[in-house]
């Protein structure tokens, strides 16, 4: 009985794909259960961007995207450190710091995250502005991808930290398995007729949301087409 039950939850629970441009997920206050699980499309990683729009006021730590395997916690990490214009990315627990990264409070930004898992570089990009590249893990991101939008994974799907949460919005969320181009990076930045991503598509967005999310109408460029 208690199987059957569990197994319902799943179906219900089981995404389906959704077209959010012009939407974006607001994060309204810290907690540590809000959070939006994406389902990515592939595994075994050699190489990972990830990118995406978000706002914040927060000063403390927090987390952007956090995808975590059975191989490790910190399979691909986007984490914001408490020290002013200091980020961090891991690669299957590798960490790679940048500093000196635009991160003023209520402002949009556009950032891209890189990792090349042959020549181990990771790349973090804002505004269509490169950080210098950093060290990261060499091999393949392989185990099955859990992802996490809101909180910061200390264990696959779990063990989240209020502290380390997210707090305002997000949109645009892209993931591909290949480094972006300079040129195609400037395009997401842009968003000019970038190529969506092919394993997290935002037009294309299977999503699980929890606790206090919720989808909203995005303001990034003032007004979009067919939004009053
Ligand atoms: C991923 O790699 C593992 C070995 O690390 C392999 O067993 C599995 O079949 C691969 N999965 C896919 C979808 O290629």
């Amino acid at each position: 009985m208690k199987l059957f039950i569990i197994s319902l939850i799943f179906t219900a629970c089981y995404a389906v794909p959704m077209d959010l441009s012009s939407k974006m997920f607001v994060f309204p206050e810290e907690s540590a259960t809000a959070r939006v699980q994406l389902l990515p499309t592939g595994t075994n990683f050699t190489s990972v961007t990830v990118c995406l729009r978000f706002i914040t006021d927060l000063t403390r730590t927090y987390s952007l995207f956090s995808m975590a395997s059975r191989a490790n916690n910190n399979d691909f990490l986007i984490f914001k450190l408490s020290a002013p214009g200091r980020f961090e990315m891991r690669t299957r627990g590798e960490r790679a710091i940048f500093d000196g990264i635009p991160s003023e409070q209520n402002t949009w930004y556009s950032m891209c995250g890189t990792w090349d898992g042959n020549s181990r570089l990771v790349q973090l990009w804002t505004n269509g502005s490169p950080s210098t590249k950093k060290v990261g893990f060499q091999g393949t991101l392989d185990r099955e991808p859990f992802i996490v939008l809101g909180q910061e994974q200390d264990s696959v799907g779990g063990k989240f930290d209020a502290g380390q949460s997210f707090v305002g919005m997000i949109t645009d969320v892209h993931m591909y398995n290949y480094v972006l181009s300079p040129c195609e990076i400037q395009a997401f930045t842009n968003d000019l007729n970038f190529t969506p991503g092919n394993v997290i598509n935002w037009r294309a967005l299977e999503f699980i949301s929890t606790g206090t999310v919720v989808l909203d109408n995005s303001q990034m460029n003032g007004c979009y087409r067919g939004q009053s």
